[in-house]
C-alpha cells in the first residue's frame, strides 16, 4: 500500500547545500518530525519499530562533522537522522548505497553499523560511486569514521555493482543521477538489478521523491505498485524527500 508523510514546514525547511551542519531548527522539533516519519513507516511495513538510539546517533553526526570532507550535500539534517534510524532498526546486514558522492549519504545510512554511532554488527555496507575521484574522496572520509572495512567504497557503475553482488541485499539505498540523459531514471534500473536479491523485508530508499518526482514517474509508480513491493511511503519533510518501500 502506498502512502505518504508530510510536515507542515517541508516547503520553507531549507539548508544551505555548502553548509550541511549549520542547525536548521531547535533538535526537539527534528527529532518530533522524524519520529512522526518513522511511525509511518512502521504503520505501513517498512520498518519493524520506531526506536533508535538518540545519543549514538549524535555521536555518528559529531564524527560526520568533524572527519568528513564535504564540498556540499543535499541531505538535510532531518534526511540525516531519518537514514541513520531506518538502518538502525533495520539493521541490514548488508546494505548498497548507489551514487553516493562524496560519501555523506552513505555514511548516513552505513552510520548505524559502522563508527561511534554503531548500535549492530552489519556484515557487508557498500557504497558505489562512479566518478573515480569522487569515489576515492568518498573511500577517504569512510575510512576516517570506520577503521574495520565493514563499510567500503567502490569506484563502479551501481548497475553492474548490485548485478554481480551474490545477495541477499538487505536494504538499497539510491541516489545516483546517471549519465546519457538517463538521470534519476536510472533508479529503476539498479532495483531491477538487484530485486531478485532483496529478501521480503528488505527496504529500498530513493532520495529525491518529492523534488525529482518527475524524472522518478516509473520508478515511483513502480514500487507504489502492491504488485512489487508489500508497501511503501513518500517522506516530504524537506525540499528532496525520500521514498520508502519494503519488499
Ligand atoms: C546527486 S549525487 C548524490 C548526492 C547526494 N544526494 C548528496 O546530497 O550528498 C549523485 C551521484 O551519483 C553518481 N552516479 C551517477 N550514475 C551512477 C552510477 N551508474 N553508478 C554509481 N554512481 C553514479 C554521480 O557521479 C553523483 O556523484
Amino acid at each position: 500500500m502506498a502512502g505518504e508523510y508530510r510536515a507542515d514546514d517541508w516547503t520553507t525547511y531549507r539548508m544551505v547545500m555548502g553548509d550541511p551542519h549549520q542547525a536548521l531548527e531547535p533538535p526537539e522539533k527534528e527529532v518530533a518530525v522524524v519520529d512522526r516519519a518513522l511511525a509511518e513507516l512502521h504503520r505501513a511495513g517498512v520498518i519493524p519499530h520506531t526506536r533508535y538510539d538518540p545519543v549514538r546517533f549524535l555521536a555518528h553526526r559529531q564524527a560526520v562533522r568533524d572527519l568528513f570532507e564535504i564540498p556540499w550535500t543535499a541531505i538535510t539534517p532531518r534526511m540525516q537522522r531519518l537514514l541513520y534510524a531506518i538502518n538502525a532498526t533495520v539493521q541490514p546486514g548488508c546494505m548498497i548505497a548507489a551514487g553516493v558522492f562524496c560519501g555523506n549519504t552513505f555514511i548516513s545510512n552505513a552510520g548505524a553499523g559502522v563508527g561511534p554511532g554503531a548500535c549492530y554488527a552489519a556484515s557487508d555496507l557498500i557504497g558505489v560511486e562512479i566518478k573515480p575521484e569522487e569515489a576515492a574522496r568518498a573511500e577517504r572520509n569512510v575510512r576516517r569514521i570506520d577503521k574495520t572495512g565493514v563499510a567500503r567504497v567502490l569506484a563502479d557503475d551501481a548497475i553492474d555493482v548490485v548485478a554481480r553482488y551474490p545477495g541477499p541485499i538487505h536494504l538499497l539505498y539510491l541516489d545516483a543521477d546517471g549519465t546519457g540523459g538517463r538521470g534519476k531514471g536510472i533508479y529503476l534500473d539498479i532495483l531491477e538489478a538487484g530485486l531478485d536479491k532483496i529478501p521480503p523485508g528488505g527496504v529500498v530508499l530513493a532520495h529525491n521523491s518529492v523534488n525529482l518526482a518527475e524524472q522518478l514517474r516509473q520508478y515511483l509508480a513502480f514500487v507504489r505498485d502492491p504488485k512489487n513491493m508489500r508497501g511503501s511511503v513518500n517522506v516530504i519533510f524537506d525540499g528532496e524527500g525520500l521514498e520508502a518501500s519494503v519488499k
